[in-house]
């Protein structure tokens, strides 16, 4: 890569402090200038300009950002589902801009095969990677138990609650073996306290496996809960408005919500979140 366009990523290291954390490890994800508008409807849509972001081996990078600026479109493009109109993706150094299956991908609605049972779609990605069915579905009894699913292998996808389809969706992108997982929203459909649940244990299987995860939310509190670094999107056109290094030590644990630099850095992000709703409501208006 040449070196502007890897400052232009990673920024100059004066960079507000991701820069030391990063240089120390490889990148996984680079994603470099993406922009994408949506023509299909009556009038263009510009959905991202210009995005620039990375996530780094071991590292968990939340993205946050006001409902239709665009997350998911970002996912889209990151999993070759849609092809940016400019701007680049690369794994490992290697472009694999408009490309599928290089990511475990989760995609925000859960795209469980009706006609698979609930342990074969969730075997899927193992299955895929070349492991045989009958291993892969030897493992997945066991995901599934720990996941609340259990009694439910054989089960087909219409017979679950959204919440329980949601769950066999993010424990596929889970067992399936890329390096980096991206999870859009995984935990949306969820009461509290499940949800509360999901989050731990996403969390201690990732202090144990160090995956790297870039994860979409709503909720600033998971994201200062999960992550090493948030990224704050801006309101349509997506742009990278804002990104912290979250200063938590690991293992994390629920109590820390009530600590007084949590409950600071929340502050400080939903007051930005609002803002930038603000803007697209009154841009929506104007419209
Ligand atoms: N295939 C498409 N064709 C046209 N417009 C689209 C398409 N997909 C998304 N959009 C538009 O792009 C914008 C961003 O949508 P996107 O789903 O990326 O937002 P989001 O940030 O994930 O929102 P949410 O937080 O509600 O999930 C929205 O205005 C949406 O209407
Ligand atoms: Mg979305």
């Amino acid at each position: 890569m040449p070196a502007e366009e890897h400052e232009r990523i990673h920024g100059s290291g004066a960079d507000a402090g991701i820069s030391g954390q990063q240089s120390a490890r490889p990148l996984v994800l680079e994603v470099a200038g993406l922009t994408k508008t949506y023509r299909e409807g009556q009038s263009p849509v510009q959905v991202l300009d210009g995005i620039n972001l990375s996530v780094a081996e071991g590292e968990f990078v939340s993205i946050v950002g006001p409902s239709g600026s665009g997350k998911s479109t970002l996912f889209h493009l990151i999993g070759g589902l849609a092809e940016p109109d400019a701007g680049r993706v690369l794994l490992r150094g290697r472009n694999i801009t408009g490309q599928r299956g290089h990511i475990a991908y989760v995609p925000q609605q859960p795209a469980l095969f009706p006609w698979r049972t609930i342990q074969d779609n969730v075997a899927l990605g193992m299955e895929i990677a070349g492991t045989p069915r009958r291993e892969a579905r030897e493992q997945t009894r066991e995901w599934l138990l720990k996941a609340g699913l259990g009694g439910y292998e054989q089960a087909y996808p219409h017979m679950l609650s959204g919440g329980m389809q949601q769950r066999a969706a993010f424990l596929r992108g889970l067992l399936s073996p890329q390096e980096l997982m991206a999870l859009d929203e995984p935990f949306s459909a969820l009461d509290a306290l499940t949800r509360s649940d999901m989050q731990h244990w996403l969390l201690e299987l990732w202090e144990k496996h160090r995956r790297s995860v870039l994860f979409i939310t709503h909720s600033i509190e998971e994201a200062l809960l999960l992550s090493d670094r948030i990224i704050l999107l801006s309101g349509r056109p997506a742009r990278v408005l804002h990104e912290l290094t979250v200063p938590f030590a690991r293992p994390r644990r629920p109590e820390m919500a009530e600590e007084p630099e949590f409950l600071r850095l929340r502050r400080e992000l939903t007051e930005l979140m609002r803002g930038e709703q603000r803007k697209m409501q009154e841009g929506g208006a104007a419209r």
